[in-house]
């Protein structure tokens, strides 16, 4: 078992560089397969979740090769749709994003039900109620599930979404490529992950306008080219290392990010008293000397992010009075505050609320990373915490972030992954 060991106190100098962004790679990689010819695809994050991705194409025919660092060929032209490693599907959320591919390219689509992390309550109501919009028959049974259509392929309608839902407005956009006619989705996620499938789209043919605004039009087009494309940089990534700069008291630099997805993580953070320059593709965060109250709340794009809130948790610690942070998305992120607490927070959680009272020193301790977004978290607190802290279920945190070890100690950071002997087990007493 690997684990994380950080030995805190110390403040951030440097420069880092931002990856491409999982949120946006993870709907593109599946996207090859409703395009269905050779795709060139940069700024591909190496991340778990990437490679599980990866896994389930490869398991039903896709042809991928590395052509150099984070940029991939992948090639979908001859798969085998029934080919359904089904057991791939519960390690990531995304993993559902092949029903909206398939569907869109085959008219008939299989899957297995999405995992993901533990943060709430994550239905697929508004992904079945969008399919079957278009004129699939949505079958979910023993965890697997099959779309399928009466033979005439999709039809443009218009959606409305109840919920704001990143995913179901992914599927649906994927899906509805290439049916007849028009769809419009009333409602959609705004994040730039949207509009950024929305342009891998285009760039292989499909007429997909209004992506990042609040209706989405997608004209149906007959066929589909393969084409190359970069993902953006990782705004969830880049709002980290501002977080963790800002934290420690330190300065950094923040390369290869586009400032505008950040203004909400920015906004907040100037709130606080942390110093943010914008440069064209980089932000320089440098933490002040007495950080201020405030609250904050989660909201979809270009609200404050849910990705983000355990990482301000961690920043709230360190500002003196009363803060509060308000989850308007998953109703239990919160599962992270038990480990934060064993450092020393004072936090509790009203409802959707989390109470920090900041302005006490987090000491050093063994922690556990609960989700991808938490486990980060934990790392933030260690490097501002005094001595040593040990995170363990680091597999969690390395769905999301390529080299965060080696990315922080280049940044001055002490910080190191090491190995350790599986727990023993508990043994049933006699
Ligand atoms: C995406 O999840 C991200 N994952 C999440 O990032 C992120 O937290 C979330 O969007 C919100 O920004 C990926 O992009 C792979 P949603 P997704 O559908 O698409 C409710 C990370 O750490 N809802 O936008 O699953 C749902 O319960 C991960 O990188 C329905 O009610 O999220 C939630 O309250 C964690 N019915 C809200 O909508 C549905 O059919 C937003 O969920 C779908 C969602």
């Amino acid at each position: 078992m690997e684990k994380i060991v950080i030995n805190g106190g110390k403040p951030l100098f440097g420069d880092v560089e931002v990856s491409g962004m999982k949120n946006a790679a993870l709907p593109i990689i599946f996207g090859c397969v409703l395009v269905g010819k050779k795709c060139v695809i940069e700024n591909i994050p190496a991340v778990r979740d990437v490679f599980i991705a990866f896994s389930i194409l490869r398991a039903i025919g896709a042809k991928i090769r590395m052509i150099r660092k984070n940029t991939y060929e992948i090639d979908c032209s001859h798969l085998k749709v029934d080919a359904v490693p089904y057991e791939l599907f519960r390690e990531m959320r995304a993993s559902y994003y092949l029903l909206g591919a398939e569907l869109g390219r085959y008219g008939y689509a299989c899957a297995g039900y999405p995992g993901g992390c533990n943060i709430g309550e994550r239905p697929i109501d508004q992904h079945v109620k969008g399919f079957e919009a278009l004129g699939g028959v949505v079958n979910l049974e023993n965890a697997k599930i099959t779309v399928t259509t009466d033979g005439n392929g999709l039809v443009g309608t218009n959606i409305y979404f109840d919920v704001v839902s990143v995913g179901a407005t992914v599927n649906v956009m994927l899906a509805a490529a290439t049916a007849q006619g028009v769809t419009t989705i009333d409602n959609p996620a705004r994040e730039p992950h949207i509009v950024d499938l929305a342009n891998f789209l285009n760039s292989c043919g499909a007429n997909i306008r209004g992506a990042g605004t609040d209706m989405i039009k997608i004209i149906g087009v007959q066929h589909l080219h393969g084409s190359d494309y970069a993902i953006i940089p990782d705004m969830i990534e880049a709002g980290t290392f501002m977080i963790a700069a800002a934290a420690t008291g330190g300065c950094v630099r923040v390369g290869n990010v586009i400032p505008k997805h950040l203004e909400s993580v920015t906004a907040k953070l100037q709130e606080m008293g942390v110093s943010v320059e914008e440069l064209d593709d980089a932000v320089v965060v440098k933490g002040g000397e007495q950080l201020r109250r405030t609250s904050v709340k989660t909201m979809p794009y270009p609200g404050f992010p849910t990705d983000m809130h355990p990482q301000m948790t961690v920043l709230l610690t360190k500002a003196a009075g009363v803060s509060y942070l308000t989850e308007n998305v998953y109703e239990s992120r919160f599962r992270y505050i038990d480990e934060l607490r064993r450092m020393g927070a004072q936090v509790k959680v009203e409802g959707r609320t989390a109470v920090v009272e900041g302005g006490r020193k987090l000491s050093g301790a063994p922690v556990r990373a609960v989700d991808l977004r938490a486990g980060v978290a934990m790392i933030i607190a260690g490097l501002v915490a005094d001595g040593e802290t040990e995170i363990s279920e680091i597999h969690l945190i390395e769905r999301g972030y390529e080299d965060i070890v080696g990315k922080l100690r280049d940044l001055g950071a002490d910080i190191r992954t090491v190995t350790v002997e599986d727990p023993p087990a508990v043994q049933q007493a006699n």
